[in-house]
């Protein structure tokens, strides 16, 4: 039998229905029912999509079917520019793809600590959405993290240290050779670093979001290297507590599309030698401010 197109659902007087959009946990996310990916997004759905991920910062599609690198490449476009990842390699044919692939051959897992995507990027990017099309049997869950939140949750003293700082996020010591296993050769190859405001304004909600992660912030600028160290150690410490978190477990063909600018997220590679795949696209968000 065909799979019904659920994007052509109609109500009885021809409009779209609204999608069901059910808060997944007090910090943040939520889960989405009542459209598949696979048949693209009609402009109505974009713009409760949009506005759901403006307001909980992670969605999670469930009952999905496989998108085609086309039609996830038209999606994302739709929220914007793609983003060209600097280092991993890109699917053939599709080069705004990023597969996600973790095998009992891999060295690394992607995504492994805490991050926003590719912060190391001058303009780094708005979100990212990713499906997993082959899940190991047990384990692979993603953590994601409020960065409103744990702003919100500092002392008025420390939000105003903050204020006037700017960090270094580098990804020289992330990918250098991180892709070999993937056929990969980077040598040559420069990879980006940037500086941003450790407090950034979100361009849409106007909130205030902490901007640091472990993997790609090095140093705060204005601070010795001692001061810089203790204060970057207190705040991943911080943006890490569980009260901000979240843990998704995935089910097969599940779509995750997460907002970089104001939640961080980690992948936890807890199911070797089991196999874990699927393809992300990027799109390319706003320089901090
Ligand atoms: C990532 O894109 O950082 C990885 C997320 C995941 O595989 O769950």
């Amino acid at each position: 039998m065909p799979k019904r197109s659920s994007n052509a659902r109609t109500t009885r007087n021809g409009a779209r229905p609204a999608l069901d959009i059910r808060r997944y946990a007090p910090a943040l996310g939520a889960e989405v029912r009542g459209v598949d990916l696979a048949d693209g997004l009609d402009r109505a759905t974009y713009e409760q999509v949009r506005a759901a991920l403006l307001a909980h910062q992670v969605l999670f599609f469930k009952d999905q079917t496989e998108i085609s690198p086309r039609t996830q490449i038209e999606i994302g476009r739709m929220f914007g520019e793609l983003h060209m990842h600097p280092a991993a390699p890109q699917m053939a044919g599709y080069p705004e793809i990023f597969e996600i692939y973790v095998s009992r051959n891999s060295k690394i897992a992607n995504g492994e600590f805490w991050h926003s995507d590719v912060s190391c990027d001058e303009v780094p990017p708005l979100g990212t959405i990713l499906q997993l099309h082959v899940l190991p049997p047990i384990g692979g869950d993603t953590l994601f993290a409020n960065m409103y939140a744990a702003h919100d949750a500092l002392s008025e003293p420390m939000k105003r240290i903050l204020e006037g700082l700017s960090a270094v996020h580098e990804s020289e010591h992330v990918y250098r050779e991180r892709y070999s296993d993937r056929g990969v050769d980077d040598t040559g190859r420069e990879y980006p670093s940037a500086t941003h405001p450790v407090v950034r304004t979100h361009p849409e909600t106007g909130r205030k979001a902490l901007y640091v992660n472990r993997t790609f912030t090095t140093r705060i600028k204005e601070l010795e290297a001692a001061e810089s160290e203790a204060l970057l150690g207190f705040l991943f410490d911080h943006c890490e507590g569980i009260d901000f978190q979240i843990r998704y477990r995935w089910e097969r063909n599940d779509v995750a599309f997460w907002d970089n600018r104001c939640a961080m997220h980690r992948a936890i590679w807890d199911y070797w030698p089991e196999r874990r795949k699927g393809r992300r696209v990027t799109i390319k968000g706003d320089r901090p401010a």
